[in-house]
């Protein structure tokens, strides 16, 4: 690894080690935690609330009444506002704001997965703020506060429950933006593992795969984390597949469900990036791109182009990726770093497919002409605001040469 080669004992390595850990959300997890959340949002002080959720799925499992019961029962006055979509969609956040401001709204509820809360999050923003909520993830300007946000969550995945982002897709020109600020940060995440077996298979590989991906942007930073962090992050990423694929036999198993569910929330609130540089998130961001344009799911797209980025960087430090095919992917040291890392990144693909993720373009329908790369090589050089990444820092050809290796 490049920090036990570079900068082990020295002054150097203690000060990127530095770091900050804020983790300001409350956990309340468990089988039927999510008859707590009444007594929850009371705690909080508030007036009236909004339970935000997504298409349907929360009201067809009938945990929609069970939470609106529970608050009821303690005395919370609220509003709805249903059909928060992936990839949300600023046109539906703007109604949100209205609707808080309309009503008096203090407190959001979302009810659902990433989409439902970074939408919960985004109105929270335009809530508490002035002006157009596109501005903060427009980079315009800096958000001064936000309308606090609980989740009770309903998918393992974007990690958003304890997260300080928010994802937004503006319809005009179809931008999807991320945006982060403790701000948003959730004052408590009701976790329920009962209430994900309702997913089809296909939404629960794609949370594992966006789990997983979370923690390896922070593997593969400029600098990897302190080796503490490097060790969990292994033993996180091993968990996941381990559990991944037992789900892929027995949906309905409670402990898989269990471990996965928190793993999503571990491996987006910080805990897996302590002592690093922040991380890569090279892939995630060319992944929004795609989602911007194409609407697919977000964990499908990292895994369609995770093998065609790590091809593209891994010779900067080939020891990181011959590591993670050791500690993570199980792979037998080859006759050289450079073998063993290219049989790590093979073997993470032949985990993707053994999950029935996408490795390519065309496996997740998608064919982008080359015009399309263009523009989302563009689109994404200017959200980077600079060079993209921080393993190999890339540039707009790099991008572009990335998702035509993908496809
Ligand atoms: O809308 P409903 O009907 O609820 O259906 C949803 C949706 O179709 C369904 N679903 C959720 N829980 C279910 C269920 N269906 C049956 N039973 C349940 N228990 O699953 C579908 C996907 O839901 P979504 O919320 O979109 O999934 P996810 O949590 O993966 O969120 C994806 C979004 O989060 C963003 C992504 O870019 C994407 O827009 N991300 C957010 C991050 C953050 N805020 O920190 C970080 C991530 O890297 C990511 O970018
Ligand atoms: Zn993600």
């Amino acid at each position: 690894m490049k920090r036990e080669r570079r900068y082990a004992g020295t002054k150097e390595a203690a000060e990127t080690m530095d770091f900050q850990y804020y983790t300001p959300t409350r956990v309340v997890f468990g089988r039927k935690s999510e008859e707590q959340v009444g007594a929850l949002v009371r705690a909080q002080g508030c007036k009236k609330a909004l339970v935000h959720f997504g298409g349907g799925s929360a009201r067809r499992s009938g945990l929609l009444e069970t939470v609106e019961r529970s608050l009821a029962a303690a005395g919370v006055e609220f509003t709805e506002l249903g059909g928060a979509q992936p990839n949300p969609r600023l046109g539906l956040v703007r109604q949100g704001v209205e609707l808080c401001r309309a009503e008096g709204v203090d407190f959001i509820l979302a009810v659902g997965g990433g989409s439902v809360i970074d939408s919960a999050k985004a109105i929270g923003y335009g809530a508490a703020n002035e002006g157009d909520v596109w501005d903060f993830y427009n980079f315009v300007r800096a958000p001064k506060a936000c309308l606090p946000v609980g989740a009770v969550l309903t998918i393992a995945a974007a990690g958003s429950e304890m997260s300080d982002s928010s994802v937004i897709t503006n319809e005009d020109g179809w931008v999807k933006r991320g945006y982060s600020n403790d701000l948003c940060r959730p004052k408590f995440a009701v976790m329920d593992p009962e209430l994900t077996m309702t997913l089809p298979e296909y939404q629960t590989m794609c949370g594992c795969a966006d789990i997983l991906m979370h923690t390896m942007e922070r593997y593969f930073g400029r600098e990897a984390p302190m080796g503490l962090t490097i060790c969990m992050a292994e033993a996180l990423m091993r968990s996941v597949m381990e559990n991944a694929r037992v789900l892929l036999a027995a949906p309905d198993d409670y402990e898989a469900r269990a471990q996965v569910m928190w793993a999503g929330s571990l491996s987006h609130n910080g805990l897996t990036g302590c002592g690093g540089d922040g991380g890569d998130w090279a892939t995630h961001k060319l992944e929004h791109e795609l989602g911007g344009l194409f609407d697919v799911a977000h964990g499908a797209g990292l895994t369609a182009l995770w093998g065609s980025w790590a091809r593209y960087v891994y010779r900067e430090e080939p020891a990181r990726f011959a590591r993670f095919a050791e500690k993570v992917l199980g792979v037998a040291p080859q006759e050289s770093e450079e073998a063993t890392a290219l049989a790590g990144i093979e073997a993470m693909e032949a985990f993707y497919r053994a999950i029935r993720m996408p490795t390519t373009l065309a496996e997740l329908g998608v064919q982008p002409t080359d015009a399309q790369i263009e523009e989302m090589a563009e689109k994404c050089s200017v959200t980077a605001r600079g060079a993209l990444g921080k393993f190999r820092p890339l540039g707009k050809a790099d991008m572009a040469a990335i998702y035509r290796a993908a496809r």
